[in-house]
C-alpha cells in the first residue's frame, strides 16, 4: 500500500520475561515475536517498516533484514511516545499515514491491520486505535469512551483509579495516524506520569486540542490484542499462533490427527492428503510434499520431503532431502546434507549425514552412511559403516549402481566398490574393489569337532545337552 509505513516499537528490554534476550527477540514457533508483527504487516501491504530498537538490538536485526527494515535506535527507553518520535525520524517523505505496532504484540492479523487503517480514513481522523474487551484487562492501557464513542483518553493501569480500572476495553498498543498529526503532537507529549514516561497514547489528547478525534476499532477476536510481557503470556501466545497455523493447514488439507500434540512451525509448508500423526515437530523451513505420512515423535527441521514419502516413527531429520515414496525409520537419524533417493529405504538405527542414497536403495538396519554417494538399487547389509573419518580429515565412499554390501562391512574410506560388486558379510574393505567383483576379507574358518564336549562339558550340561562320548584318545 503506497504512502503507508510502520514503525514497529520494539526498544524495550521486557523486564518481566527475566531474560538476557530482549522480550521481541523470544521466538514463537520458531521467528521472534517482532518478526510476526511484521509479518502481519507486510501480509496487510505494508513495504516500508522501521524498527525502533534499543536494549539487545543485535538480536533483532535479522529480523529487520528479513523485512528489508530500516533502524531507529532508542538508547534510552523514555516510553512509547519517545520511541515513535525516533521511528518517525527515519521515516520516508512519501509515507502519508503511519501504523504504529507494538513488537510485543504478535497475534495481530493482517485483516485487522486493514479494517484499522480504513477506520481512521472512513472518518478523517487523526488516529485510530485497535482495542480489544478482555476478560481480565490487568497491565493494560484502559479506552475511556466519549459520549459520541470516541476516544476520550487512555488511562495505563498504574495511572488509573478504581473506576477506571474496572473498564475491560483496553488499548493494543496499535495504531493508525494520519502523519502531519504525529509530527505536530508528538513533541507535546510530557512525561508527568506514574511512569515518568512519554506515553504515546496521550496523542489522544492532542487530538481532542486540534479538534479532530481517536476512534476506537473494536478486534472481533480479543486474542489479537494481547501483548507479551511474561513467559506465561508467551506460552498463551505461542498455543494461539500454532493452533491458527494447524487450522491453516487442516483447511489446506492436510490431516492433523492430534491438534494439542503436534508442534508445527511458522514457516513449514505441508501438502494436500499429508497426515500429520501425534507428537510431531515439523521445523524452520521444512517443505512437505503432497500424500506424505509422518508417524508420531518425528522431528523434521529444515528438510524437503517430497510426495508419498513414509517417516515412520521417532525418525529425527536435519537440513535433508527425502524424495518421492521414500521411507525413512523408524528411529532414523537424518543429519544435513542427507539424500534420500527415490523409493529409498532408510531402516532403524540407521544415520545418514552428507551422503546420496541413490534411487530404490536399502540401509534397512544399524548403519552409519556419511561421506558416501551410493547409486541405485544398492543393498547396504545391517551394521554397515562408512569409517570416514581418520581422525584428521573426512573421506568419500563411493558404492555404484547394484552393489550389494553384506552385513558388518567397514568400508575404509576413501574407497570406491564398482557397480554389480558383491562384498562380503564382515568384511573390512581398505582399496577400491572394481565392478562386478567379490570382495571378501576375513579370517579362514576354522572348526575344532568335538572341543566342546571334550574342553567344555559343562557348557553343553547347563545348556540342557547331553554331553556327547568321546574317545579316549581324542581328548
Ligand atoms: C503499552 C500501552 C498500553 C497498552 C499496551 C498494550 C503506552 C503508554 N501504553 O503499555 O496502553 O495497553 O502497550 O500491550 O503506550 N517500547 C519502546 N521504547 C520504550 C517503551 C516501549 O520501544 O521506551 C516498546 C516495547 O519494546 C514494546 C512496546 O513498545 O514492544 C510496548 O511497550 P511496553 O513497555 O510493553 O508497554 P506497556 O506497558 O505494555
Ligand atoms: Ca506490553
Amino acid at each position: 500500500m503506497k504512502g503507508i509505513s510502520a514503525i514497529i516499537l520494539a526498544a524495550g528490554q521486557g523486564k518481566r520475561m527475566k531474560s538476557a534476550l530482549p522480550k521481541v527477540a523470544h521466538p514463537i514457533l520458531g521467528n521472534p515475536v517482532v518478526w510476526h508483527v511484521a509479518q502481519a504487516a507486510r501480509a496487510a501491504g505494508i513495504q516500508e517498516m522501521v524498527f525502533v530498537l534499543g536494549y539487545g538490538r543485535d538480536k533483532v536485526l535479522a529480523t529487520v533484514d528479513a523485512f528489508g527494515g530500516k533502524v531507529a535506535i532508542q538508547e534510552s527507553q523514555f516510553g512509547t511516545g519517545d520511541a515513535a518520535r525516533c521511528g518517525l525520524a527515519e521515516l520516508s517523505a512519501g509515507a502519508k499515514e503511519v501504523l504504529v505496532l507494538c513488537g510485543d504484540a504478535p497475534l495481530i492479523r493482517p485483516a485487522t491491520i486493514r479494517a484499522l487503517l480504513s477506520a481512521r480514513r472512513r472518518k478523517g481522523a487523526a488516529a485510530s486505535v485497535l482495542t480489544g474487551m478482555l476478560e481480565d484487562p490487568t497491565g493494560y492501557g484502559r479506552i475511556v469512551r466519549s459520549p459520541e464513542g470516541t476516544v476520550a483518553k487512555i488511562v495505563e493501569e498504574k495511572d488509573a483509579d478504581a473506576a477506571t480500572r474496572r473498564i475491560r476495553e483496553v488499548n493494543s498498543g496499535t495504531y493508525a495516524f494520519d502523519r502531519a498529526f504525529l509530527e505536530k503532537g508528538l513533541p507535546r507529549l510530557s512525561d508527568v506520569n506514574a511512569q515518568r514516561e512519554f506515553y504515546l497514547t496521550d496523542l489522544v489528547l492532542e487530538a481532542l486540542a486540534e479538534g479532530t478525534c481517536v476512534v476506537p476499532l473494536a478486534a472481533g477476536d480479543p486474542d489479537e490484542v494481547r501483548g507479551i510481557n511474561s513467559r506465561r503470556e508467551l506460552a498463551e501466545a505461542t498455543r494461539i499462533v500454532l493452533r491458527r497455523k494447524l487450522n491453516a493447514l487442516m483447511d489446506s488439507g492436510v490431516t492433523v490427527i492430534d491438534p494439542e500434540r503436534t508442534y508445527v512451525e511458522t514457516e513449514v509448508a505441508v501438502g494436500q492428503d499429508s497426515v500429520i500423526e501425534p507428537g510431531v515437530s515439523l521445523l524452520g523451513k521444512t517443505r512437505v510434499g503432497r500424500g506424505v505420512r509422518i508417524q508420531a515423535g518425528c522431528v523434521v527441521e529444515d528438510c524437503t520431503i517430497a510426495d508419498g514419502a513414509h517417516l515412520k516413527p521417532y525418525s529425527v531429520m536435519t537440513s535433508s532431502h527425502v524424495r518421492k515414496g521414500a521411507i525413512i525409520g523408524p528411529f532414523s537419524h537424518l543429519r544435513p546434507f542427507a539424500d534420500i533417493g527415490e523409493g529409498a529405504h532408510i531402516g532403524n538405527f540407521v544415520e545418514v549425514k552428507k551422503s546420496r542414497i541413490g534411487k530404490g536403495s536399502k540401509a534397512n538396519h544399524l548403519s552409519y552412511l556419511g561421506d558416501a554417494v551410493v547409486g541405485k538399487k544398492v543393498n547396504v547389509g545391517a551394521g554397515t559403516i562408512t569409517c570416514n573419518y581418520d581422525g584428521i580429515a573426512k573421506h568419500p565412499t563411493v558404492l555404484g549402481d547394484g552393489v550389494f554390501v553384506g552385513s558388518d562391512t567397514m568400508l575404509v574410506a576413501p574407497v570406491s566398490v564398482g557397480k554389480g560388486a558383491l562384498i562380503g558379510a564382515g568384511s573390512t574393505i581398505t582399496r577400491n574393489v572394481p565392478p562386478y567383483a567379490l570382495a571378501l576379507s576375513r579370517a579362514d574358518q576354522k572348526v575344532f569337532e568335538l572341543w566342546v564336549a571334550r574342553k567344555k562339558p559343562e557348557l553343553l550340561k547347563k545348556a540342557g545337552l547331553a554331553v556327547p562320548a568321546v574317545k579316549k584318545e581324542e581328548k
